[in-house]
């Protein structure tokens, strides 16, 4: 038996949550009755039941019993300046009583896009979409046109939404897809290679000459859950450029949080097509793919070809760049450029992975707390010798055992736990906003330690 299957199944934690919560329970009833599993959105799935919100503000938020949790969800990761930030409340109040869908070309959509074009190293032209699916399913068709060829790389683990091209080794085992329904030919395209291994890519490039583009998330996978290795990206851009392949940025949860242009900025390494959401559109829903102009061209319609109408890659979205979400944008990206919040959240994510592992010192437990900027990562129950005291961009443990690795039952546990400690986290990990304070940080570390011991206790926790 290894460490990673310890006994499961409900405990203490998850019985003391269930006599906590009981009006969530009732919701959740009803809730069954309506939706698949009773959620919206398969990351929200959590046994004995979801935790049902009412209201949040800066980095908390309130069930309909008046219970408050610190949250580490912070809008999926799109809310870096926490929930309501005042400033992104003004403006889409104001522009709610302007009208929320013209149907019409607007200006703040021009304001918005130029402050994608400002921040953005690699943006010489953008597309707005609604999500960050839509912008990475952009993203792939524009490299297929502009290049010619059918298939991709993708790295094992790195998510990139939930259209059909993507679905190819998101979760372990890396081999299958994570979803029934798909088309064969779009899982043949996907080339998988490990994460952060140069040498697979440059065999698939050199034996494959069909590829399009090689798309990964520039943190490493699920924000950085597996490393991005140094020197990587560099890597990866060389060889793309040697190939004539297109590099593409998934920089969904990175654009706007690793630095003002993403990880492009912070790493110094320009891709040929981005995708972006969540920050981008201050908690609204928006997504964006954008990139080198000649590639983006291929989106405009030519007068003086029949409008190339079939020519052109084609792109309707009832609501890309709706006025609602590009007031939240605007007003979220000016305070990111202009304050100082992905620092302020950086330092508050760097005290918490601190305070978190010194408790995991204190319980005598093997689990470590990792991570970059505002990002934080809970490794449950690993064996790595390190234990968490390493260098997070060296990291060298054996990258299947990174990601979902605990198992569902064991991350059920320890959101129950944190949940009846004050503290909301979408998983092993979360987001920090910078609204979190160093109050909240204290709650959590010992939300946590009173979890831990529970955990430790029933040995779950090993
Ligand atoms: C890296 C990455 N790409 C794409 C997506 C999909 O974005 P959306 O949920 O807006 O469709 C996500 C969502 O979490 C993501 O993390």
């Amino acid at each position: 038996m290894t460490q990673n299957s310890k006994p499961s199944g409900p405990g203490k934690l998850t019985k003391r949550f269930a006599e906590t919560f009981p009006r969530s329970a009732e919701l959740w009833e009803r809730a069954r009755a309506v939706f698949p599993s009773g959620i919206t959105h398969d990351a929200r799935i959590m046994l004995p039941f979801p935790i049902y919100i009412e209201k949040a503000k800066g980095a908390h938020k309130w069930d309909g019993e008046g219970h408050q949790f610190i949250d580490y969800w912070v809008g999926h990761g799109g809310l870096i300046l926490g929930h309501g930030h005042p400033k992104v409340e003004a403006a889409v109040n104001h522009q709610l009583g302007r009208g929320t869908h013209y149907g019409a070309c607007h200006e703040l959509e021009i304001a918005w896009g130029e402050m994608v074009l400002d921040l953005v190293p690699s943006a010489q032209r953008v597309r707005f979409t609604s999500s960050g699916t839509e912008a990475t399913l952009m993203a792939l068709r524009l490299a297929r046109s502009f290049t010619g060829r059918e298939k991709m790389i993708k790295f094992e683990g790195h998510f990139h939404g939930w259209h059909d091209n993507v679905l190819m080794g998101v979760f372990p085992p890396y081999e299958t897809p994570i979803s029934p329904g798909l088309l064969e030919g779009v899982v043949d395209s996907c080339l998988l290679a490990p994460p952060n291994d140069i040498e697979t890519v440059e065999r698939l490039l050199t034996e494959n000459n069909d590829i399009a583009c090689v798309i990964l998330e520039p943190s490493g996978a699920a924000y950085g859950t597996i490393p991005g290795r140094e020197g990587f990206l560099q890597e990866l851009r060389e060889l793309t450029l040697k190939h004539g392949v297109l590099l593409v940025f998934d920089e969904v949860v990175t654009g706007f949080r690793l630095a003002r242009g993403g990880a492009q900025e912070l790493y110094g390494v320009i891709p040929d097509i981005t995708s972006l959401a969540k920050i981008l559109a201050g908690g609204l829903p928006g997504g964006a793919v954008c990139g080198r102009q000649d590639i983006m061209e291929l989106l405009e319609f030519k007068l003086e070809s029949d409008w190339n109408r079939f020519k052109k890659i084609y792109h309707p979205g009832t609501f890309n760049a709706n006025p609602l979400s590009a007031s939240a944008g605007v007003a979220a990206l000016t305070e990111v450029k202009e304050g100082d919040h992905i620092e302020k959240a950086a330092e508050t994510g760097h005290s918490l992975r601190r305070k978190l592992n010194e408790v995991i010192d204190d319980q005598g437990v093997s689990w470590c707390v990792y991570g970059q900027s505002s990002i934080f990562h809970v490794l449950m129950n690993h064996q790595c010798p390190k234990r968490g005291k390493c260098d997070y961009s060296d990291c060298d443990y054996d990258y299947k055992a990174l990601k979902n690795s605990a198992g569902l039952d064991l991350i059920f546990e320890l959101r129950c736990g944190m949940m009846l400690g004050g503290v909301d986290m979408p998983g092993p990990g979360g987001w920090i906003s910078s609204a979190h304070e160093d109050a909240d940080m204290e709650k959590t570390a010992r939300a946590f330690g009173e979890t831990l011991s529970v955990l430790k206790e029933e040995g779950k926790a090993v």
